[in-house]
C-alpha cells in the first residue's frame, strides 16, 4: 500500500530535489497534490516552479494549487540570494503549458484530503513556511482527522540558519508554525538539528551531471548554492527539504525523542524559535501534548547514498 503524501513547498532549490525524490519514489509514495506558499521566491514564482517540475518529471497528472502569497502576519521574507532570481538557482524554468488546478490553497488542500476514500489518510510534507497547514488546521478543524502526520521541515534546538536562534521555515511564519504544533497532529521535526548533517558533496553534483536532462538541470541549480553566500567555499550543502522524504522512505537511518514544542511569536531575536516545552510549568497545566518527534540524529553515508539513489534513477512515467 503506498502512503498518501501532500507536499506544501516554496521551490526553492532544495524544494526541487526533494519534490524530484519524492517523486522517484513513486513505487512507494502516493504525491496526491503540490501546494505552492510564498517563502524562498514570491508565490508567482515559486507556484510557477512547481507546475514546471511536475511537467518536467512528467508528472501534469499531479494537482498544483497556488497557496499564501505571505505570511498570516508578518512580511513575507524571500530568499533569491541564496535560491535566484527564478527561484532554482542558475536554472531559468521557463514556460509551462499546464494549469493549476486552485488558486485557493488552504481550501484546495482540504477539498481534496477530505476526498480520499474513507479509510485512507494523508501524511503532509511540508516543507517551506507553515502558513498554508496553519490556515488548513485553523479553518478547517475536521481536516486534521485526515491527516496522519506532518512531517515538516522545520525548526531547531540548536543554532539557526535565519538567526542565531531560528531556522527560516518556521521564522518565516511563527504564527502559522505555532497553529501547526498546536494541532494535536503528530508532527515530525526535521530541523537543522538533522538536517544540518544530511547534504551532498560537489562530487554528487558532478555525478548528477553527467545525468539525463532532469539530473543535469539539478546539478545546474545546486552549482548555484555552492556559489550563493550560504555556502561558498564549502564543500558540502545541506538538502534541508529531502530529510522528510527520506524520513518517511528509510525512518531507521533516523532517530530522535517526543517532545512537546511551542514556537517563539516575538519580534525580538527568539522570533521562530522552537522551544522544547516539556519541563515547564505551564506544560503540565496546558495539558500540552509531546506530540513532536524531534529528529536528531541520521546517518549521513545513508541519507546521501539513498538520495543519490533516488535522483540518478528518476525516470518520467
Ligand atoms: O531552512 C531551510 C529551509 O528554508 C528549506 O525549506 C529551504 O528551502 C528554505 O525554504
Ligand atoms: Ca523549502
Amino acid at each position: 500500500m503506498k502512503r498518501n503524501i501532500w507536499i506544501d513547498t516554496d521551490p526553492g532549490i532544495d524544494d526541487a530535489v526533494a519534490i524530484t525524490a519524492a517523486f522517484a519514489a513513486d513505487d512507494r509514495l502516493n504525491i496526491c497534490g503540490i501546494s505552492a506558499v510564498a517563502g524562498n521566491q514570491t508565490i508567482d514564482i515559486v507556484t510557477h516552479n512547481a507546475l514546471w517540475l511536475t511537467e518536467l518529471l512528467g508528472r501534469e497528472d499531479v494537482s498544483v494549487v497556488r497557496g499564501a502569497d505571505r505570511p498570516l502576519i508578518r512580511e513575507a521574507y524571500h530568499a533569491g540570494d541564496i535560491h535566484g532570481a527564478y527561484g532554482l538557482g542558475y536554472v531559468n524554468p521557463g514556460g509551462v503549458s499546464r494549469q493549476l488546478s486552485s488558486e485557493q490553497g488552504a481550501a484546495y488542500i482540504y477539498q481534496r484530503i477530505m476526498e480520499l476514500p474513507q479509510e485512507e489518510k494523508v501524511t503532509m510534507v511540508t516543507i517551506g513556511p507553515l502558513t498554508n497547514i496553519g490556515l488548513l488546521v485553523r479553518a478547517f478543524p475536521d481536516a486534521a482527522q485526515k491527516i496522519d502526520q506532518i512531517v515538516c521541515m522545520g525548526g531547531s534546538t540548536v543554532e539557526g540558519n535565519i538567526t542565531a536562534t531560528a531556522e527560516y521555515n518556521i521564522w518565516a511564519d511563527p504564527e502559522a508554525a505555532d497553529m501547526v504544533f498546536q494541532s494535536g497532529i503528530p508532527i515530525v521535526m526535521c530541523g537543522l538539528d538533522v538536517t544540518m548533517k544530511c547534504i551532498l558533496r560537489k562530487d554528487d553534483i558532478d555525478t548528477l551531471e553527467k545525468g539525463d536532462d532532469i539530473q543535469k538541470l539539478l546539478s545546474k541549480m545546486l552549482t548555484f548554492y555552492f556559489d550563493s553566500p550560504a555556502y561558498k567555499g564549502m564543500e558540502a550543502v545541506a538538502m534541508h527539504d529531502s530529510v522528510p522524504v527520506l524520513y518517511l522512505l528509510c525512518p531507521d537511518i533516523f532517530s530522535g525523542e517526543a517532545h512537546a514544542m511551542r514556537v517563539s511569536c516575538t519580534e525580538d531575536m527568539c522570533r521562530g524559535m522552537t522551544v522544547i516545552y516539556d519541563g515547564a510549568y505551564t506544560y503540565a497545566n496546558r495539558g500540552l501534548l509531546k506530540n513532536v518527534f524531534v529528529v536528531r540524529d541520521v546517518d549521513g553515508s545513508a541519507f546521501r547514498r539513498e538520495l543519490m539513489k533516488l535522483l540518478m534513477n528518476v525516470r518520467r512515467p
